[in-house]
């Protein structure tokens, strides 16, 4: 029997992705969206003072405005990011700018910081708020304008407005869709933001820095070192490529960041160079390619201590996010570990690498 979950995945594919996107975000507003079943508590995770029922998050950029995030988390997600929101609406790039590849499982977009501002994502938090908040943990991944954007103002500005309503926040300055965006990935300017945030900001949730995948692996380290000095509390690994590993489809040249299991090579990549260096000091969120319980069961054992997922779940709906726990569930009692909890405990012991992964 086909499940109304993957019927509406199945509508949705043949809608062109900007309105399969706007249908999925109305239908998840309206409530008319699934529950899903409680988590078993062995997925709970503690991280950054926040109890997530499981590891699993939904990748920033599916809801930027903040609009749905109920709905979004009755779909069994462990936690949200919101956003990227920038201190003014901004259009975008024009379209088209979201490309799907269904042979390869892959997306590219050059969406463009699209969004409503931070005026209208505060008004989406209240009125969250008057419905009983977020049901899981929420995070809030934040941007600069195109135009006019000054970095040591405009990131204290929407911390401080948008800071009461999330359990983490992102500085995302690897987004490829923007010009001057990923000029911001330096030791120095990190280190700048941070001190303009500690000054200008009195409180503040957990800030996290989203890198890109394509710097170069010794630009990692002084990047960790800047983040864990300057006050960062976590890395979120990885934004989208513009690079094009094993994309065949002729939608290869289209210009933009891809994302889904072309990604999930460099994305492990990544986390490795950052795990070896960072010894601990900063929550490692990772992103990129993960399409299955084992593909997160692998990450954690390599230093992540969440995952997030986007282009898997546009290509198997919601039922994609109940699978992925269930084979994680599986994967952990395979190597004999009852909670994420052990699995961590046995990680920082470093007694997990030799068996499992
Ligand atoms: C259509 C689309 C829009 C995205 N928008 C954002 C964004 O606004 N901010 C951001 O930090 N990442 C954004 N991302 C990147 C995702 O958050 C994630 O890092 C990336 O897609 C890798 O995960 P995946 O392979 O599971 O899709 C976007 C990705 C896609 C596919």
């Amino acid at each position: 029997m086909v499940r109304a979950s993957e019927m509406a995945a199945w509508l949705l594919r043949r809608l062109g992705p900007e309105d399969a996107h706007e249908v999925a975000m109305r239908t998840l507003q309206s409530g008319l969206a699934g529950w899903a079943r409680p988590d078993d508590p062995a997925l709970a995770c503690d991280v950054m003072g926040m109890r997530c029922p499981n590891p699993v998050g939904l990748a920033a950029g599916f809801d930027k405005d903040g609009r749905a995030i109920r709905g979004l988390a009755r779909l069994g997600f462990g936690f949200i990011e919101a956003g990227t929101v920038t201190l003014h609406p901004q259009k975008g790039n024009p379209s088209p700018r979201l490309f799907r590849l269904p042979a390869e499982r892959a997306i590219i977009n050059r969406m463009g910081f699209n969004g409503r501002g931070a005026k209208a994502f505060e008004a989406n938090m209240h009125r969250l708020q008057r419905h009983g908040g977020s049901i899981v943990p929420l995070g809030i991944n934040i941007g600069l304008n195109k135009e006019g954007a000054h970095p040591l103002q405009d990131y204290p500005t929407l911390i401080n407005a948008l800071g009461p309503f999330a359990r983490y926040m992102v500085i995302n300055i690897s987004c490829p869709n923007q010009q001057g965006v990923r000029a911001q990935q330096g030791a120095d300017t990190i280190g700048a933001v941070l001190a303009a945030v500690r000054q200008q900001c009195p409180v503040h949730p957990p800030l996290a820095i989203k890198l890109s995948p394509d710097l170069s692996s010794q630009d990692y380290p002084p990047l960790v070192e800047a983040a864990a000095r300057s006050g960062a509390s976590a890395l979120v690994l990885t934004n989208t490529t513009t690079t094009r590993p094993g994309v065949g489809s002729p939608l290869a040249s289209e210009v933009g960041g891809l994302s889904g299991r072309p990604l999930a090579q460099r994305a492990r990549e990544v986390l490795r160079t950052v795990a070896a260096c960072n010894e601990g000091r900063l929550v490692l969120i990772s992103t990129g390619g993960i399409e299955s319980g084992r593909d997160v069961f692998e990450r954690l054992c390599m230093g992540a201590d969440l995952v997030q997922i986007y282009s898997s779940f546009i290509y198997d709906g919601p039922s994609v996010i109940s699978r992925i726990k269930r084979e994680l569930l599986e994967a952990m009692r395979s190597h004999g570990l009852e909670s994420i909890r052990q699995l961590r405990s046995e990680r920082a012991e470093g007694r997990l690498r030799a068996h499992a992964c």
